[in-house]
Formats: C-alpha cells, structure tokens, sequence
C-alpha cells in the first residue's frame, strides 16, 4: 500500500520496490529476499526495499574494491571535489522531496526535515568537497643519530583507507548519509553504506543523486538491510578497511569485536546522557526554552540531546515549571500536518523502550511533572515528559532513553554539580547556562564531553569536530579531525 503525497516524485518513489544500489545499478538482494517499511504515524507500510544478506555485501565490497583500484583513485582531487560539490547541489534541488521521504520514512516534521536534515547534508558535502584539494603532508628534517653524515628526504603524504563500511541509524538518515560518507568520498576511499532498516529509503533516493552527480560505479554502495545479517557481515568482512559507525553503544561494542579479524579501523559515535546545566545566574526564559528544545528537538531522538537537566536550587522550582509548560504545548502529531512540532518515534520498538524506561522511573518513585505516557492512536507517539524526583542511582538517569524525556534534578554549587554531570559512562555533550562567563569556561573545562556548549545547545558544523568522550565513541566528525578518521599517514625517506 502506498501512501498518497501531493509530491509526483515521492509517490513513484514509494511505488517502486527499493532495490540495492551496487555498482551504480539497482539490483535485487541475490536472496530475493526484501522487508517493508512503515510510516511511524500511522504504522502502515509505506514501501518495500531488499534485505542485503552477507553474499549482498560480498558483491558491494567487490564493487567498492574494483572502484578504488580503479576509476576513482586515477580522479585528481579537484575532479572528486567537483562530484562532491555537484552532490550537494543535487540534494538542495530535491530538498522538497527529500524531506517528504524522510518525514514520512522517519516520523519528523517536514520543515524540520527539510530546514535541517536535509541543509545539513548538502552543507556537509560541500564542506568535505573543499578538503578534496587540501589533503596534504610534511617534508621533515631528519636527525638519524646513527647514520652520522648521511641526509635524507623525508616527506608524508595522507593516503586513503580503501574501501571503508559506513553503518548508520534511523534518528537522522539522510543527514547521517552525508556525515559519513562525505568524508569517507573526500579523502578518496569508496564506501559500502548500510541505512537503519527503520528508515532506508532517503538513503537509496541520495543513490539516485550520487548516479546523475557524475559518481563512478561502485564508488558508493547502498544496501538496505537489518543490523544482523547486513551490518554484522559488513563490519566483519575482510575487505573493508574501515568502520564508520553511529549508533548504540551496545552495538558499536560489537563492531570493535566484528574489526578484530582483519584489524580494520573503527570510528563510533555512540550514545549519550548529557547533562544540561542551569545555573542560577542564568537568562532564566532563554535557558528554559534551550533546556526544553535541547531534549524535545527531534522527538528526543538525538545522540547529543540534553537528558539530563540540572538546575540551581534557587530557579529550580521557575525553571521546571516553564520547561514542563513548554513540553505540555507541544503539538505532536504527524510529521506532514503543518501544525506538528513533534512527530511520533520511529519504530512500535522505540516506543515500547521509551514507555518501558518511563514507567520503571515512575515505579521507582520519580514524578512526571510533564506527560509521562503514551498517546495511543495508531502511530508510535509519546507525550513530551519531564521527570522529577529521580535519584542518581536510576535507570531514567543512568541510560540513553533516546526519546522526549528528560530527568530533572537540583543542585546547590559549581563542584557538586561538576561531579554529578560527569557521573556516567558516556561523555558526548553538555550543556552550561549562566552569565558568568568565567564559571562558564571553567565548567567547560572540568566536564568530560566531546562538545560543551555554552547558552545554547544542539549547535553543530561542519567544521566543528564531533565525537564522544568516554563509552560515547571513539575519533571526531567534522572538521579537519574527520579526516584522520578516513586517512592513514605514510612516512617515505629517500637517502640523498
Ligand atoms: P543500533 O545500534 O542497533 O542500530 C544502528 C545501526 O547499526 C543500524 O544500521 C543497525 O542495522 C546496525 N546494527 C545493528 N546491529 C548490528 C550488528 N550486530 N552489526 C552491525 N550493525 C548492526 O540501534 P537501535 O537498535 O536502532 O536503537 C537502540 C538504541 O540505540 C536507541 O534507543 C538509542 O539509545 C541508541 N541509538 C543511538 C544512536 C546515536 O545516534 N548515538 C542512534 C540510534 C540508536
Ligand atoms: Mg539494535
């Protein structure tokens, strides 16, 4: 069953059964084997793509392997910087219809969809285009006290990986495409890329993209398929030199043990449970609102959300008050309706995790001063919900929720609340909220996360490395950081 969209583009789209994109052609999983999938506001099928199995993998690595021996490493960088750039242009052109697909594939409102998902995506692609002229190495000087009298040239020079795995999740598809392989594309490696089985299908539109952008076959690879029989044997496969991972911190552990037989390299971005900070001296209106969208952006499904709020004893009663009227005037409902600021979770599973993790707080005594349930309905929606009464030891506090519920709680001074924010095996991000502005760069300093942003929350560039601290990942994205991820430094010395 299709759904109907006033969008010419996104109903073909849904009426085509998405098939696997290896080697810039469209191919049936060799199994013949395919799943269905729903819209999260209604939970009716929205369209059917192939499950990739491990032979699936096999012929997309072999498809990657034969491009970087190939085609794409003969491109000077300009002419890779070009592809890239020629990608971005193509994804703003489609934004309408890109933010439609993800809207309906993912559950999130289109504006949103389309004003950050999609910007973003074309945002990052240009930003990676520009570093495709710019990968440089070093002449060095050297000492060599054991060689008296002899010189040498010495110089580096920053080569690819060669075919790298990019495995993503279902919370910000497209954008997660680009994060990925933008880079991976950048510095000249070739990409075998697994989108979310909850959200595949703006993954394979964007394959359509990299084709009419001019991108040799088999440079970037699309199989849709689930975690256990496409991801698994992508993380484990001989071939691949890499691992680009974003998800749960349960799986990203399996990925580290899937790289041991060939040694690949692995990047993970992985949970979070950032603590969001108010002090006292804060502009109290403006941190409310920023506490508010830090946890509710998105449906709550954001690695770097601010779960964790923690308010100074003195606004802690104002500042609960407002974010909880602010988390009880959010229109949730579906993603397309004009009206929607929340849209409903993305899978029956989220949703299940979500009111699991809710009720067990509330059986252990914490209080919802806002929502605190489903709403019922046939989609996957849950009530926007701010929890109080929580103790340090609970799981609502402890655990990556991964929806829109945050856990409140007091404090009194900057050195309890310091230890109390770094009390967690993640590290991802944080948030400070004051008009101190020395407090602020102290607390920067002592937290332990990847990002600390400071009267503002959720900011994040492309040019801005991103990446967890602790059991949150390991390497960065973004910047001129990502580019260690996806590169790998030869030292050459020539006696002269
Ligand atoms: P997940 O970590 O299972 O899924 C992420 C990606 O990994 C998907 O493409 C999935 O197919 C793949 N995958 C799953 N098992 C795999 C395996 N054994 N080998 C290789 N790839 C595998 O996340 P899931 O189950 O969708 O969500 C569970 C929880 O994970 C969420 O509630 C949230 O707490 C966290 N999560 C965190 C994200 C982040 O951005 N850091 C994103 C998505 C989920
Ligand atoms: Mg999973």
């Amino acid at each position: 069953m299709t759904e109907i969209s006033a969008n010419k583009r996104v109903n073909d789209f849904l009426a085509n059964e998405g098939k696997l994109f290896i080697n810039n052609e469209w191919r049936s999983a060799l199994s013949g084997k395919t799943f269905t999938t729903p819209n999260p506001a209604t939970g009716r099928v929205l369209a059917t793509v192939a499950d990739a199995q491990a032979e699936d993998v096999d012929a997309a690595v072999a498809a990657a392997r034969a491009a970087y021996e190939g085609e794409w490493s003969s491109l000077t960088p300009s002419q890779r910087s070009r592809i890239l750039w020629r990608i971005a242009d193509l994804i703003e052109d489609h934004a309408e219809t890109l933010a439609e697909l993800e809207s309906l594939d993912n559950g999130k409102p289109k504006p949103q969809a389309q004003f950050v998902d999609v910007a973003v995506a074309a945002d990052v692609f240009r930003y990676m285009a520009g570093w495709c002229t710019k990968l440089e190495g070093n002449t060095l000087t050297l000492s060599t006290p054991y060689a008296p009298g002899a010189t040498f040239h010495a110089y580096t020079m920053r080569e690819a990986l060669g075919v790298v795995g990019l495995i993503i999740p279902w919370n910000f598809p497209l954008m997660m495409c680009a994060w990925k392989m933008a880079p991976a594309l950048a510095c000249g490696n070739t990409a075998v890329l697994k989108p979310a089985e909850q959200t595949p299908l703006s993954a394979l539109y964007l394959a359509e993209l990299l084709d009419q952008a001019g991108l040799p076959a088999g440079v970037a690879n699309i199989l849709t398929g689930h975690g256990e029989t496409a991801g698994a044997p992508l993380a484990a496969h001989d071939g691949v030199d890499k691992i680009g991972f974003t998800g749960s911190t349960e799986v990203g552990k399996l990925i580290v043990d899937a790289a041991r037989g060939n040694l690949k390299k692995v990047s993970l971005e992985l949970g979070g449970k950032a603590p969001n900070v108010i002090f006292a001296d804060a502009d109290i209106p403006a941190a409310i609102e920023g506490a508010a969208n830090a946890i509710f952006f998105n449906q709550g499904q954001v690695c770097c959300a601010g779960s964790r709020l923690y308010v100074q004893d003195r606004v802690y009663e104002q500042v609960i008050d407002g974010v909880s009227r602010i988390a009880g005037a959010i229109k949730v409902g579906d993603g397309r309706a004009p009206e929607t600021v929340m849209g409903p979770l993305v899978s029956a599973e989220q949703l299940e995790r979500v009111s699991g993790y809710v009720a067990g707080g509330l059986a252990d005594g914490a209080i919802a001063a806002a929502g605190g349930a489903g709403i019922g309905g046939e989609g996957f929606f849950y009530s926007p919900t701010v929890l109080t009464n929580t103790r340090p030891e609970m799981a609502v506090v402890r655990e990556e929720i991964f929806g829109p519920v945050v856990v409140a709680d007091r404090f009194g001074d900057v050195a309890d609340i310091v230890e109390v924010a770094n009390d967690s095996i993640y590290g991802l991000s944080a948030g400070i909220w004051t008009s101190d502005i020395s407090k602020a760069h102290r607390v920067a300093k002592a937290l332990q996360a990847g990002t600390v942003w400071i009267n503002c929350f959720n900011v994040l560039d492309a040019s801005l490395p991103f990446g967890g601290y602790k059991q949150s990942g390991w390497g960065r994205e973004f910047g001129h950081e990502v580019l260690q991820s996806y590169t790998q430094t030869k030292s050459v010395v020539a006696m002269i």
